[in-house]
């Protein structure tokens, strides 16, 4: 075996996209041309999702079609459902949501339909339907009946109201929606370029997702927001973060929620999260876990600064997402659900100019081996 470290493709260039743009090293991103902190601050998260299928902002004619078409596909086949109730109750739920899309697909009279117009549907039909699919397992796994969504609302305020039926909190839908523009896309991400590799061997819409979800699940990707929280749930009090961090130092453990292949500077969205983590907190009288979180950072990034590890995304939204009162089996799939637009997103770029990826390896195992009869080996 070779010592040499995989290249995990790093810094390798293998699209071209006008969909998302990320300077590294000054800790910048940008949808189509529009910088994170600005479509946060005025925009809501359905019309980045246009912003992102079509690449100009909407008018207010297409934004309120937008809004009709996700009201419209807001209410889950009775056939999904009956699935989902046939499903061992402690399955995970990015599983759950990875079944719930291939579903879908077999569901939608046009999911092998590859034109553009039948592929832009399905991605309004699955914006609108895996939050839906995500809450509806939260309740039936919990022995509870699914709560329909308000169609009048957004897709934010329904993420938080179909958990649980309470109207939520106004800064609360302020902050999911804020939440769900900023992981609605990262570029080639590792869950997004799984999604265009599929998508290039021309299969279709819903596969390509279905491949997402799986990529997405694991903790040195969209499962990192869950695994903070174990970290928050682990170290208890905040007294307790500098210990931890030393310990988990000195045994060479990762600190999750820290570190980025592409940035060498604070993920910006890592930074406007803690505001509105700590927003949360004080609002809800429950500082503790915003606290904690941030007593970690002020640990670790002194020891971590030469490596250039600095938090990311999931860093300071396992803390607003558990002051919101989300289960933590729910953090992972919310990513999904906002994540779906940026999939959809790259997947009709990917299909509008297509070519196949098939990388090669560099081959380090024996040659020249001669088959011996299984008595000799
Ligand atoms: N805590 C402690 N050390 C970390 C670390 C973390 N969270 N992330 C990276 N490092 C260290 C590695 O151990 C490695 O050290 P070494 O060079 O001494 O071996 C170095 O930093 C580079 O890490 P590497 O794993 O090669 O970087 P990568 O680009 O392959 O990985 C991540 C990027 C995101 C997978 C990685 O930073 C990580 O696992 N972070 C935690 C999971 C997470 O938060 N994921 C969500 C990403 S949005």
């Amino acid at each position: 075996m070779s010592d040499k470290k995989p290249s995990g493709l790093e810094d390798v260039v293998v699209a071209q996209s006008s969909i998302c743009y990320i300077d590294g090293q000054r800790g910048q991103l940008v949808y189509r041309g529009y910088d994170i902190d600005d479509l946060v601050e005025n925009a809501s998260f359905e019309e980045v999702a246009w912003l992102l299928w079509h690449g100009d902002l909407p008018t207010q004619s297409e934004l309120d079609g937008l809004k009709a078409d996700l009201a419209h596909s807001m209410v889950l086949p009775d056939h999904l459902l009956d699935l989902l109730k046939t499903l061992p109750f402690d399955a995970n739920p990015m599983r759950v949501l990875s079944i719930g899309a291939a579903a879908m697909g077999t569901l939608d009279p046009a999911a092998d339909d590859m034109s553009g117009e039948a592929n832009n549907a399905k991605a309004v039909r699955l914006t609108a339907q895996l939050p839906l699919i995500m809450n509806a397992w939260h309740r039936i796994s919990s022995d509870m009946t699914p709560i329909a969504p308000d169609v009048t609302e957004s897709l934010a305020y329904n993420m938080l109201y179909c958990m649980n039926g309470e109207v939520p909190d106004p800064y609360a839908v302020e902050t999911m929606d804020a939440a769900l523009i900023l992981h609605a896309d990262h570029e080639l991400n590792a869950s997004t370029f799984s999604a265009r590799v599929t998508a290039a061997t021309l299969s279709d819409l819903h596969s390509a997702v279905v491949s997402a979800i799986n990529t997405l699940k694991g903790p040195l990707h969209g499962g990192a927001n869950e695994a903070v929280m174990k970290m928050l749930e682990e170290i208890g009090e905040v007294d307790n973060a500098a210990d931890y961090v030393e310990n988990a130092v000195a045994n060479k453990k990762k600190i999750m929620g820290f570190g980025h292949r592409v940035y060498k500077a604070k993920d910006p969205r890592a930074v406007i999260l803690e505001r509105m983590s700590e927003e949360l907190g004080k609002r809800a009288g429950n500082t503790k876990w915003f606290q904690m979180t941030h007593a970690v950072e002020e640990a670790f990034q002194p020891k971590v600064i030469e490596k250039q590890l600095f938090p990311n995304v999931d860093f300071y939204s396992a803390s607003a997402y558990q002051v919101m009162g989300i289960p933590h089996s729910l953090f992972t799939p919310i990513f999904a659900c906002s994540r779906v637009v940026g999939w959809t997103a790259h997947l009709l770029e990917q299909y509008a100019n297509n070519r196949l990826f098939r990388p090669s390896s560099d081959y380090i195992g024996e040659t020249g081996r001669k088959y011996a009869p299984i008595g000799e080996r």
